[in-house]
């Protein structure tokens, strides 16, 4: 009875809220109006308006706001083609949308995110150049729900850092089973990442980044860190968050991918 008072009041909050917004209007069928809202998040300057977060949503804007910063003031994301892994709100993908990305897949394995996702882009008039898609928990992997669309040219992504188990969906923005999702992304540049393309991962986890600097240097992916702090100083989990550079070393270029990706 209490929980759904509560739902209730927060369909009722979200229904007022897109109406005053002036954003989507509730007679659109496609979006999933069943989660209860957690919070309201203020305009900090990066989108054209108010967010969104949905319950069970990851929310830690500082996890990401180096890599939100070269989206907005070093135009990144502009005419690219952009997939971002584990969008959560969206926050990361609609800012892609709104500082000149040409199109943005933008994934979640998470249900509420997904719907949270679309929400937010659907209220802010983002949708345009941006589609999110939901990845089965059977198909975990950083890739499986593309279609054959052809190389990116940024790969982004704020991944789950640590090796646990998941109990709720919520848990999968802080876990990552076995590494499972970062061994696949690394595992999936080669074949979707152009050639001059980059991968920007964003981490405040030390084990994490000193993982990924391994597996990826194993690979033969060129890996860098662009930042200024020392890995070896900072406490085991830190904010804001680090990021990492990705990019393809010579050997795994194809010798073909430049004419295809045309
Ligand atoms: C740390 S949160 C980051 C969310 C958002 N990008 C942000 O910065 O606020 C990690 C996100 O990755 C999602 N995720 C975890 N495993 C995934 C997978 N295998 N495929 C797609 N998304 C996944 C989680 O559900 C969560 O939303």
């Amino acid at each position: 009875m209490g929980t759904c008072v509560v739902r209730r009041t927060a369909l009722l909050i979200l229904l007022v809220s897109v109406v005053v917004s002036g954003g989507c209007t509730n007679n659109r069928t496609d979006l999933d109006y069943s989660y209860n809202i957690e919070q309201r998040i203020p305009n900090d300057g990066d989108l054209p308006g108010d967010m969104i977060q949905f319950e069970q949503v990851f929310w830690e804007p500082s996890d990401s706001a180096s890599l939100r910063k070269l989206i907005r003031e070093d135009s990144i994301a502009q005419g690219r083609r952009v997939l971002e892994i584990g969008t959560g709100t969206g926050v990361i993908a609609l800012t892609c949308a709104e500082h000149g990305a040409k199109q943005v897949i933008a994934t979640d394995i998470n249900p509420a995110a997904v719907a949270n996702a679309r929400y937010n882009a659907a209220n802010l008039d983002l949708e345009q150049n941006l589609e999110i898609r939901q990845v089965d928990e059977a198909t975990p992997g950083a890739f499986s729900v593309l279609q054959g669309e052809p190389r990116f040219d940024l790969i982004i992504s704020n991944p789950p850092w640590e090796d646990g188990d998941i109990k709720r969906p919520l848990d999968y923005a802080f876990y990552d089973p076995g590494f499972e999702l970062m061994d696949s992304i690394l595992d999936g540049l080669p074949n979707h990442l152009s050639p001059g393309g980059r991968c920007l991962l964003t981490y405040g986890h030390v084990p994490a980044i000193e993982r990924l600097q391994a597996e990826a240097t194993r690979r033969g992916l060129q890996c860098k860190v662009l930042d200024d702090r020392d890995l070896k100083a900072l406490p085991k989990d830190f904010l804001p968050g680090m990021l990492v550079e990705l990019r393809l070393g010579r050997d795994l270029i194809p010798n073909d991918a430049a004419s295809r990706d045309e």
